[in-house]
């Protein structure tokens, strides 16, 4: 993602530069783009999850914007990305930012939204306030999605076993095989430098091993290698008491970024309630592994829905934090001025 600003200071710094000078911009315009060589094309529902991630995108700016006392208005694009453009920016929304009063509930949910981070430790086997999770489903139903959630102990297992040989079928996919290979960052230092991709730390492995076993597939068709890297993953899921999932209309790119808003409302209410979440996206983006959880989960998919997001969810201790992408990586320069 990456944002273009019209009138105004770049967009993501303006509503901290009006704060910190004491006065009130006048409204500021940004164009909002998908950066095509930073998406995941190789993956099926590699498009669709461009734009989740667009309308994750969109929220969290939302969310930074009104907590500082902005509020935003969009106006979505919600043509089809093309990774094969030769012009490597998709214009995704033009957004305006307006002078709005910085609520406590908008302060509350801007705290939220720094703390938020993904947790792939073990969870503490202590069960979520029914509370979140009624305020999980409200969100969800507010997006026209529905919030399905389960405890039952046999159907965690399966699904944290479909999460986790998605992960061996994947790999035997040559494209997405590939993907994974250039996003992978082996060592702190090489994650520092990039600021972006799937990081040991992050995903609690050792840097030499995950590299090792990502560059060496075949190995994870042996009978004791290949057992060994599922004891490794399967027991960072110690502990995990209950999955969620998210369903509803996902056929059109304006729907795919409502279900990203949708998914990071939800993220930031759990945070708020001290809940982290993991998502398995990859168990929806892999069609087999998709159909096993569909099935397992009892759902039924039609034209007007889809189950598009399973997460596990609980306590954990504090993850690591991914290293955030810096603002001029973010903000292209290049701003015409516009009369
Ligand atoms: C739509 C979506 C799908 C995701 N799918 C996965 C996944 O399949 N496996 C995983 O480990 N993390 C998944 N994540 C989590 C991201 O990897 C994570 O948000 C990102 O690395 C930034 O880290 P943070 O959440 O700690 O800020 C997903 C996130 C989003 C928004």
């Amino acid at each position: 993602m990456a944002v273009r600003s019209g009138r105004g200071p770049a967009l993501p710094v303006a509503p901290q530069l009006a704060a910190d000078r004491g006065a009130r911009h006048r409204d500021a315009t940004a164009e909002i783009y998908y950066d095509l060589d930073r998406g995941l094309p190789a993956e099926s529902f590699g498009i669709p999850f461009g734009h989740v991630c667009a309308g994750v995108f969109l929220e969290s700016l939302a969310t930074v914007a009104a907590g500082y006392g902005w509020a935003v208005s969009e106006s979505p694009r919600g043509d089809d990305l093309d990774f094969a453009a030769v012009d490597r920016r998709h214009l995704l929304a033009a957004v305006t930012l307006t002078p709005a009063t910085a609520t406590p509930v908008a302060r509350e949910r801007l705290a939220a939204f720094r703390r938020r981070r993904t947790s792939r430790r073990p969870y503490d086997r202590t069960p979520v306030e029914p509370g979140a999770l009624d305020e999980a489903a409200a969100i969800a139903e507010l997006s026209g999605h529905r919030f399905g959630h389960t405890g039952d102990r046999a159907m965690v297992e399966r699904l944290i076993r479909i999460n986790q040989e998605t992960l061996f079928d994947d790999l035997r996919n040559d494209a997405v095989h590939a993907e994974i290979l250039a996003w992978i960052r082996t060592s702190r230092r090489q994650a520092a430098a990039t600021r972006d991709g799937l990081s040991a730390e992050t995903l609690l492995l050792p840097g030499p091993l995950l590299g090792f076993a990502m560059r060496h597939r075949g190995l994870w068709q042996l009978p004791v290698i290949g057992a060994g890297f599922r004891w490794a993953y399967l027991n960072t899921m110690r502990g995990v008491r209950q999955l969620g999932w998210l369903t509803g209309p996902f056929a059109t790119p304006l729907d795919h970024i409502e279900a990203g808003r949708c998914f990071m409302r939800i993220w930031i209410a759990l945070t708020g309630q001290d809940v982290y979440l993991h998502p398995f996206g990859t168990v929806i983006t892999n069609p087999r592994s998709h159909a096993a959880f569909v099935e397992s989960a009892g759902l039924r998919e039609d034209a007007g829905s889809m189950a598009w997001m399973l997460f596990r969810f609980g306590h954990s201790r504090r993850p690591p934090e991914a290293f955030r992408r810096e603002l001029d990586a973010m903000v292209i320069a290049d701003a015409p001025e516009r009369s």
